[in-house]
This record gives structure tokens, C-alpha cells and sequence, in this order.
């Protein structure tokens, strides 16, 4: 296992560099056999990290400093890995984790992780679901809840939580009132929400979904977490007006080109040009994440070049971006030729940073160092998880699209799953997940590492 203190760290990087350098990994991006050896070598590294799977250990939990939705984004991640490289090594364990997480009422709402759990949280895993029903990713045993019901569970859930009273509209990003977050909009809870409508209204084709598409894209634009020259802000905090936090991640980009690309594509006339207009808009503005002097390569703008870096979940948004880029390709298929470059000369500098560690394989961070086959010291799941959704991303062109419900998919809805407010499961998980105060103070920390970057504004990037 891939688990040091810092002080080891480095004099691991010491004696590494002291020694034998590894040689980078030159990614050839016009080979299969390539991006598929470059892609296992990091899940390889990521999947160091995972314990879930062994005796006493809890499925679909990493250990700290991991939190629970980064499990569902990697298994996400993982299933993709499976369906771009045709290699399943993976797929039980993925199995294993989503089932034991999802519970056996289908929720996504385990009572281990009510003292935290945020819209966004729940969505990640609600993503890897959907993305199980159009990939055709092998169905849960038939007395268990299924990927395209849990889903709609997720997205009929998060329907009922969606809070007209404040600020006009949106999801809050905290579901439990107690938790610190719960006065804040953020936009990727809205962000996922908007993707899950999007891609359940392809999947099923019920325009209900795509009607919540269109009011949470509304709702994100009129509040201002959308600019006019489709900048994605942070969030935006009721107690104070409901005014904007403008810092911009990548993934909040790539989850409403994504989701607008969906839209794109199963509409038609003006509906399917004002979606086209939002796709080039949000994928002409998706440049600021690329590096300014190092052409078309991805980083993370707002931490990575800055002394105070990035967190622990700001480190794999980068994975989702990639995730993303390259899904919008198969929906608005004229955005390849913008798209496809960019994540190969980003896969390419990607893995020439698999060069640290004590095993020498170890992925970092800034792909754009420049410095090619250096090591930035950086090391997690989420810096293995970028590299290798960034490298399989490449495997798209000829892959079959998303199924659906009519093409390709067989996943077994629930169209009213999660029933709304009044659900009496939903209701027991909340008088017994009640936080105790020192519960309360672990989730009030976590909220505040992420609120307080409001304070941080020269890391904002005017582009
Ligand atoms: C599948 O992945 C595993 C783990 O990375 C690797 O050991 C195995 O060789 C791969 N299988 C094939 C057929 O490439
Ligand atoms: C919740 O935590 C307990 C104690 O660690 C563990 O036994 C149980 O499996 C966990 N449940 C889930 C769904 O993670
Ligand atoms: C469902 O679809 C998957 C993927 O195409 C396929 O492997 C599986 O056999 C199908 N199951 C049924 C019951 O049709
Ligand atoms: C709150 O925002 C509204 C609309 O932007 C503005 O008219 C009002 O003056 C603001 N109030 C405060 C207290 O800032
Ligand atoms: C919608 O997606 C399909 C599958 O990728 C693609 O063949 C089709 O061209 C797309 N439609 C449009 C209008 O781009
Ligand atoms: C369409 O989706 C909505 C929202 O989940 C649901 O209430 C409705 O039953 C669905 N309609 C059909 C025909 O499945």
C-alpha cells in the first residue's frame, strides 16, 4: 500500500532521485495497446489505495483523507475504465462497493454518512449509477436495487429537496439541516442534478426529466452561478443575499457542457440551437482550464499554481473534467475535433508526471510542469484518477454510445423511486443519523476548508 508520511515521502523522492530515475511513460496516442497500458498503470497506483474489498474492511469506503463520494466517482471512473479497455479486473470490487453503499433500499443515503452527506455527494454515486445503465455494466443481482432505479430514486430525491423559497430556487448543498453547508448553493450539486436530468430524459425519453434540465439550467443562469460568457461560479450563500462565490472549477464545466451536450443531442429545431449555443459557449470558456503557456494541458486554474494547492477533492476534478470532455464528443460529435486534441496532449504530459514514489510509477498532479518526466511531489487517488480517466478518455473515438432504454440498455427503472419527503424509510435514516456534537464538528470542519477559499481571492483567476 501506497501510504507515507510526508517526511518518508521525500526521502523516498531523495533516494529516487538519487538513484535510479524511472523512465516516463511515453504515451504513443495513436496506439490502443498504449493508452490502455498508460490508463491500467494509474488505476494500477489508485487501486493501491483501496481497501474495501478485504476482510473487516467497510465496501466502498477509502480511508482518510477520502471522502465517501470520491469512492463513487472513482467507481464511476473505474467503470469506464472497464468499458473503454474491455478489462473487468475491477468490476467486482466495483460491484461489491456500489451495492453495499447504495443500501438496500436504493437510496444513496447510508446512515454512516448522513452527518456529511451533501446533494453533491449523493450524485457522484448517482453518476456512476447511470453511467452502469448506458454502459451496459453488468446488472445487480435482480433482488437488489437496480442502476437506472436508483437514479431516478437519486433524481426524484434531490427533486423534493429543490428549495424555491431561497434565492428563487436550487439545491442546497448540504441535505441535512444540521450539517454546516446547508445555507449554501452550490454548483455542483446543481451541476449534477442538471446532468442526471439530462441524461435520464436520453436514457428513458420522459420529458419530465428534460423540463428539470431546463429549470435547473434557469435557475443557475438567473441566480448568477452561470455567467453570460458561460463562467461556472462556486456557489452562492443565502444568509448573505444570495451572493456569488466566483471561484471556478473544472468540473462544474464540464458537468453542464456535458449535460448540455445530451440535451443537444435529443433535441431538435430552435430547442436543439439554443443547447448547441450553450455547448460552444461553455467549451469556447472551458479554456481557462487549460494551461496558458503550456498549450492544451488540463489543470486545475484556481489551485494548482498557488502556494496554498489544492485539497484532497479538488485533486480529481480533473478525472470528471476528462470524464466529461470525451462523453461530449459522442453526443455533439462535431465537438471532437475542438476536444480530442486537447485531452491527448494532456494525457500524454499527464503520464510523464507517473515517475515519483517509492515504486517510481506514482502520478502527480501539475501535468503542466514543463519539466517532462518530473514528479511534483503530489500523490493520492485523486492525482491516479486524473491520469488515468485523461488517458482512457482517449479510447473514445468508435465506442458506442450511451445506451437507452430502446438501444442497448435493460436496466430496470423505477420511475417513483424515492417517493419524496414523506417516505418512511427516508424518515427513519433521519431520527437515527442525528449527529452527535462531535460529529457535528468533524462536518463543520470539512465545510469550512472549502467555504473559506471566499477569503482566498487572489486565487481567483480573471482568466
Ligand atoms: C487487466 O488489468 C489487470 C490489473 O491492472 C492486469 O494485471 C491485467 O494484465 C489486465 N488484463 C489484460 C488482459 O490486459
Ligand atoms: C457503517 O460503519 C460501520 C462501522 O464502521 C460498518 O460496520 C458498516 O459496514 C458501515 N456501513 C456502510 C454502509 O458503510
Ligand atoms: C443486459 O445488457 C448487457 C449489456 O449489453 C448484457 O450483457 C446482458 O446480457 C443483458 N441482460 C439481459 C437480461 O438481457
Ligand atoms: C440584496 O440583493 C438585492 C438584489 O441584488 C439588492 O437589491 C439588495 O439591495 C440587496 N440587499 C442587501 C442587504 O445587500
Ligand atoms: C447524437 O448522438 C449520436 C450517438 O453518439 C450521434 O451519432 C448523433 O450524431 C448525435 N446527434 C447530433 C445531432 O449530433
Ligand atoms: C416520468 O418521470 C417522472 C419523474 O420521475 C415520474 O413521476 C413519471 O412517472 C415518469 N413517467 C413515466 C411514463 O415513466
Amino acid at each position: 500500500m501506497r501510504w507515507f508520511s510526508a517526511s518518508k515521502l521525500a526521502a523516498a523522492w531523495t533516494v529516487a532521485n538519487a538513484a535510479v530515475r524511472s523512465a516516463a511513460f511515453e504515451l504513443d496516442v495513436g496506439s490502443t495497446e498504449s493508452i490502455i497500458a498508460g490508463a491500467t498503470l494509474a488505476a494500477e497506483g489508485m487501486m493501491h489505495y483501496y481497501h474495501g474489498n478485504e476482510p473487516g474492511n467497510t465496501p466502498g469506503i477509502l480511508p482518510p483523507p477520502y471522502y465517501w463520494w470520491e469512492v463513487g466517482a472513482m467507481f464511476g471512473g473505474l467503470m469506464d475504465y472497464w468499458w473503454y479497455t474491455g478489462n473487468d479486473t475491477w468490476n467486482d470490487i466495483v460491484m461489491q462497493g456500489m451495492l453495499f453503499q447504495i443500501g438496500g433500499d436504493g437510496l444513496l443515503m447510508p446512515a454512516n454518512q448522513t452527518t456529511s452527506e451533501g446533494n453533491d455527494d449523493q450524485a457522484f454515486w448517482a453518476i456512476a449509477t447511470m453511467m452502469a445503465a448506458e454502459r451496459g455494466f453488468p446488472n445487480p443481482p435482480a433482488h437488489k436495487p437496480q442502476w437506472l432505479g436508483v437514479t431516478q430514486t437519486v433524481f426524484n430525491l434531490q427533486a423534493t429537496r429543490w428549495d424555491k423559497a431561497n434565492c428563487n430556487g436550487g439545491l442546497r448543498w448540504q441535505i441535512f439541516q444540521w450539517n454546516n453547508g446547508y445555507t449554501y448553493k452550490n454548483t455542483v450539486s446543481n451541476g449534477c442534478f442538471f446532468q442526471l436530468a439530462t441524461r435520464l430524459a436520453r436514457y428513458t425519453g420522459n420529458a419530465t426529466y428534460s423540463e428539470w434540465a431546463n429549470k435547473i439550467w434557469d435557475w443557475s443562469y438567473s441566480s448568477g452561478l452561470i455567467s453570460d460568457d458561460y463562467r461556472f461560479y462556486d456557489g452562492l450563500d443565502i444568509p448573505s443575499n444570495c451572493t456569488v462565490n466566483h471561484n471556478q472549477w473544472s468540473y462544474n464545466a464540464g458537468l453542464f457542457l456535458a449535460g448540455s451536450a445530451f440535451m443537444y443531442n435529443i433535441t431538435t429545431g430552435s430547442e436543439q440551437a439554443k443547447w448547441k449555443t450553450r455547448v460552444d459557449g461553455i467549451l469556447w470558456m472551458a479554456g481557462v482550464f487549460f494551461h496558458p503557456t503550456q498549450t492544451n494541458i488540463m489543470y486545475e486554474a484556481i489551485c494548482e499554481p498557488y502556494p496554498r494547492g489544492c485539497n484532497t477533492d479538488q485533486k480529481s476534478f480533473k478525472a470528471y473534467f476528462s470524464r466529461w470532455l470525451a462523453l461530449t464528443t459522442q453526443m455533439a460529435p462535431y465537438t471532437a475535433e475542438t476536444i480530442m486534441p486537447k485531452l491527448q496532449v494532456s494525457a500524454k504530459a499527464a503520464l510523464e508526471t507517473c515517475v515519483g514514489g517509492s515504486d517510481g510509477v506514482t502520478c502527480g498532479l501539475k501535468w503542466y510542469k514543463g519539466d517532462w518526466g518530473a514528479w511534483d511531489g503530489s500523490y493520492g487517488v485523486g492525482e491516479q484518477m486524473a491520469v488515468m480517466e485523461v488517458t482512457q478518455s482517449l479510447l473514445i473515438p468508435g465506442k458506442p454510445s450511451p445506451f437507452t432504454e430502446v438501444k442497448g440498455g435493460n436496466s430496470t427503472g423505477n420511475p417513483s423511486g424515492g417517493g419524496g419527503g414523506d417516505n418512511p424509510q427516508l424518515s427513519a435514516i433521519i431520527d437515527l443519523s442525528r449527529p452527535t456534537a462531535g460529529q457535528r464538528a468533524g462536518a463543520a470542519f470539512a465545510t469550512l476548508t472549502v467555504l473559506s477559499m471566499t477569503g482566498y481571492m487572489v486565487y481567483y483567476m480573471v482568466t
